[in-house]
């Protein structure tokens, strides 16, 4: 035995203990409890499987189950006393065990390796936390779904370079960004099934020598097969990446729209009111609403998508198998995951409780020459005269309303003929916003009877 002071669980061939800069340095214990369940979960999987192979014995496999059991409850009723000098959560379970249960949990460790076990452990993990991720994006899709379906006739402008493109529906809007947190829900749902492979069992690189059973532990663990080859499955962190990765992307759609919702809810758009809920106030300005909420989901990318770059970094260079540089990942996911998981509520909030606007939408939608392309397709579809030409006929008209204050519906038929001799009355039948998006029924478009189908689609996908 080496020296008292030495770590208990590998400090066999050392005299001395470790400096406290070192403990330091080497601990991951103030993290890594976070995944105290999954650890315990790891173990009993593996405890059940040593006793099935007849690698353990029956007694003992019980007497490391139960002892499990009462861990997990001193964890989870906060009774629990963690140690630095035991590193990790690995060794301060199985430690703690040793106390309960005595000489049986020293056999517990058998043809395993913390290297197998943090790689089981983080992985379960991650995948509870892209579980929460669909969760939150489906019950965010649902939100949209909602505000598209009341709405899906309301007219607003639609903007490119952020200056009055053409009008569309705020249903049409809403739509849009279901998309996008669609394929989110896609993205991580890919993730996840990649992502399920067992690496127990793989143990410090190499594999083992006892005769366990990998595919009971994957299937206990709710994997779908182990992972194949024990190097990879010791030094992979492609599926903490791959998180990061989807969280990263669905962390950009939801700072776009959080910019949308800050523009909108300001006093020179209002588009959309946001609930005293999820706003805050000035201590200085009385009249002030703050759409907080919205930009701080604007701002999660940056530590979302700085914990991707992070973890890239880590794992670059990286040699097989196993490396300390890995105890690097956790904290990165931990928090990662934690923001992701506030925001996506946050939004799901917000966009439950706000209130379009529907009167500002409308007076907005019909400002800034929205329905000029209208304009040019009404003088290709009935006097039959070229686009391009028709675009510089509606520029010259678009240049008349604008010296004049005026918008095109404003314009008299003597004007528009000024331009154009053959136009006539007919042509004011377009030049409403109301005609304008009713008439974009092309798959996709934003035409009132496009954004039901669409609605409808989701509901069936959601299902
Ligand atoms: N705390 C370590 C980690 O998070 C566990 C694995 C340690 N393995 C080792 N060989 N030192 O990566």
């Amino acid at each position: 035995m080496g020296n008292d002071s030495a770590n208990q669980m590998w400090g066999g061939r050392f005299s001395a203990g470790p400096d406290a800069i070192m403990e330091a340095i080497n601990a991951s214990i103030s993290f890594d409890k976070r995944m105290a369940a999954q650890d315990i979960a790891g173990s009993r999987a593996h405890a059940a499987m040593l006793a099935s192979t007849g690698i353990l014995s029956d007694s003992d496999a019980e007497a490391i189950r139960k002892g499990l059991l009462t861990v997990l409850s001193e964890i989870e009723e906060g009774r629990f006393e963690f140690s630095a000098a035991l590193e990790d959560i690995h060794m301060n379970v199985e430690a703690r065990l040793k106390e309960i249960i005595g000489a049986p949990a020293g056999r517990l460790h058998t043809g395993r390796s913390r290297n197998d076990q943090v790689a089981t452990d983080f992985k379960l993990w991650v995948r509870d936390q892209i579980d929460a991720a669909i969760d939150g994006l489906r019950a965010l899709v649902a939100a949209l779904i909602a505000q598209a379906e009341a709405g899906a006739d309301w007219v607003m402008p639609g903007f490119t370079h952020l200056q009055t493109a053409q009008p569309v529906t705020w249903g049409h809007h809403m739509m849009a960004y279901v998309e996008m947190f669609g394929r989110d829900i896609g993205r991580f749902s890919d993730a996840r099934a990649r992502m399920n492979e067992c690496p127990l069992g793989a143990a410090a690189l190499a594999g083992t020598s006892f005769p366990i059973d990998r595919h009971m532990t994957a299937q206990a663990l709710g994997f779908d097969r182990p992972a194949a080859n024990s190097l990879d499955a010791v030094s992979d962190r492609d599926f903490a990446l791959e998180f990061l990765a989807a969280a990263s992307i669905c962390a950009m759609h939801l700072s776009r729209f959080a910019e949308e919702l800050v523009i909108w809810s300001s006093a020179q758009f209002r588009f959309v009111t946001l609930s005293d809920r999820f706003s805050t106030g000035s201590s200085i300005m009385p009249q002030k609403k703050n759409p907080d909420a919205a930009e701080l989901i604007r701002a999660k990318i940056g530590r979302i998508f700085g914990a991707n770059v992070a973890l890239m970094t880590v794992m670059k260079g990286l040699p097989l198998a196993y490396s300390k540089d890995m105890q690097e990942d956790k904290e990165q996911v931990f928090d990662a995951a934690d923001n992701l998981m506030l925001a996506l509520a946050a939004m799901e909030g917000m966009v439950r409780d706000m209130t379009a606007n529907r009167a500002s939408l409308a007076a907005a939608a019909g400002s800034g020459f929205s329905t000029a392309t209208d304009l040019a397709d009404w003088l290709v579809r009935v006097l039959g005269i070229p686009f391009r030409d028709a675009h510089h006929v509606t520029g010259q008209l678009v240049a008349m309303a604008e010296g004049r204050g005026c918008d095109l519906p404003d314009l008299t038929l003597d004007d528009m003929q000024s331009v154009h001799s053959n136009i006539t009355a007919d042509v004011f039948t377009v030049l409403g916003v109301e005609n304008s998006v009713a008439s974009r029924t092309s798959y996709g478009g934003t035409a009132p009877e496009q954004v039901r189908a669409q609605v409808a689609r989701w509901k069936e996908v959601l299902k």
